[in-house]
């Protein structure tokens, strides 16, 4: 599976990952910019906010509450396709694109 970051200024990362990890665990094995986790994933910070390009949006498995009610805390507004890259997991043959968004904080 592979992910493509797309950061505020339009520059793109695809990076492979392994199933299983969530894309906030690719962003940052990797260096990734423009992503925070500053809670390590126990969705406790919102700082993980990516925007997840629409047409694949859709296709993900749904959101739980607790990351739904999270979204809100997010330092830029979330969006419609809004999610927290530490409860999105990659699998097989992923082939995602996210962009972050210009700050965490
Ligand atoms: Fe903290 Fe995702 S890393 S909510």
């Amino acid at each position: 599976p592979k992910v493509t970051f797309t950061d505020c200024e339009g520059i793109s990362r695809a990076i492979d990952g392994n199933v299983g990890d969530s894309v906030m665990e690719v962003a940052m094995r990797n260096g990734v910019p423009g992503i925070l986790a500053e809670c390590g994933g126990s969705l406790s910070c919102a700082t993980c906010h990516v925007f997840v390009r629409e047409d694949e949006f859709a296709s993900l498995p749904d959101m739980d509450d607790m990351e739904d009610e999270m979204l809100y805390a997010t330092a830029i507004d979330r969006a419609d396709t809004s999610r927290l890259s530490c409860q999105v997991r990659l699998t097989d043959d992923m082939d995602l694109h996210v962009t972050t968004p210009e700050t965490q904080v």
